[in-house]
């Protein structure tokens, strides 16, 4: 017997173990329930005068330890690790890189507008995406059945028996400055920034979504001057110093006069080195507006403006196509 125990430790010992399949056969062979060698040792003990079996007993159970250890460190080893081998990790490589996320273009251009704004005075207001006739037609001076209208192509959630009814996706932010001159009296001088929505033919230039920022400043003798004075300021801020600004002659139902207003946008390819760029639409709020928010025309004037943001981005960044900025495509936003 402590022959049999001895070569049975030697094999124990010497036994490769270098695969799943070899380690499955060591289990079987040494430690199976039904032919094992120590089981079968195990068994032989009860033969064996009872004096004797302490000891005898004794070192088969070591001889057990022996072969379960050999196994449980198999395994360990041959377990499969994410880098093919069980060894300790390299401490001295250098950190993974954490990804770390970016403002969306628009927002980055949305967040310049404002802080221009801002920095000239004017305080952010913002308002519902939800309108009624109100607020996104009516008040601003758009006459039921006029044309005018249609410039804006408007999304309705209910239309209702009349204009009146009417409750609309906002086509622009100008609600926005209605809801504030209908609570307070001037000084105002504020920006709507926000989404806005138009039902427009999808293109490289249109989107059925796009976001707008507004202003208003209505005091005592505000006048064009000061309008244009604010629009260099910030086309300035926008653009660079040296930026070049024009207006032309418009038509918006709520101001009068209005303008559209263009920078110069120089394209070394083009053949008269640049071309001008409508970049947003102002003038002086018509006074049918103060009286429907309840503001003295005669006393108070103003003036108001609109950009588009993403026309705006579409400059600073050389983009050419709108729908980019929605795709939410992470080549895209990597960029900036
Ligand atoms: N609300 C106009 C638009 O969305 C922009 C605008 C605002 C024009 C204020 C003039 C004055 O088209």
């Amino acid at each position: 017997m402590h022959e049999a125990l001895e070569a049975l430790r030697q094999e124990i010992t010497q036994t490769p173990i270098d695969s799943e399949a070899a380690a499955e056969a060591f289990r079987i062979r040494f430690l199976g329930q039904r032919s094992g060698q120590l089981t079968h040792l195990f068994k032989r003990l009860r033969e064996l005068p009872p004096e004797e079996r302490p000891l005898l007993g004794g070192q088969l159970n070591a001889l057990k330890r022996l072969a379960e250890q050999r196994l449980e460190e198999a395994r360990l080893r041959l377990r499969p690790t994410p880098t093919g081998s069980a060894e300790i990790p390299d401490l001295t490589l250098p950190g993974r890189r954490m990804f770390t996320g970016s403002l969306h273009p628009l927002t980055q251009t949305l967040e310049a507008i404002v802080r221009v704004f801002e920095q000239l005075g004017f305080a952010v207001v913002e308002g519902p995406e939800i309108e009624d006739d109100w607020h996104n037609f009516s008040a601003l001076n758009f006459p039921p059945d006029h044309p005018a209208r249609d410039m804006q192509d408007t999304f309705f959630l209910h239309q209702g028996a009349s204009y009146a009814e009417a409750v609309v996706l906002r086509t622009h932010t100008s609600p926005v400055q209605i809801r504030v001159m209908e609570r307070m009296q001037p000084p105002i001088r504020i920006i709507a920034p926000g989404r806005v929505y138009r039902n427009e033919a999808v293109s490289y230039k249109s989107f059925c979504l796009f976001h707008q920022v507004e202003g208003l400043y209505v005091d005592q003798n505000v006048s064009m001057g000061d309008l244009k004075q604010t629009l260099h300021l910030f086309a300035q801020a926008l653009f660079g110093k040296d930026v070049r600004m024009r207006f032309r002659p418009s038509y918006f139902p709520f101001t009068e006069p209005s303008a559209e207003v263009d920078i110069w946008w120089p394209l070394p390819d083009h053949p008269e080195g640049g071309r001008w760029m409508e970049i947003l639409g102002c003038g002086m709020v018509h006074p049918n507006v103060f009286r429907a928010v309840g503001i003295d025309p005669e006393r108070y004037t103003g003036y108001a403006f609109g950009m588009g943001v993403e026309r705006i981005a579409m400059l600073r960044y050389g983009i050419d196509d709108i729908r980019l900025f929605y795709e939410n495509d992470v080549r895209f936003l990597e960029q900036f």
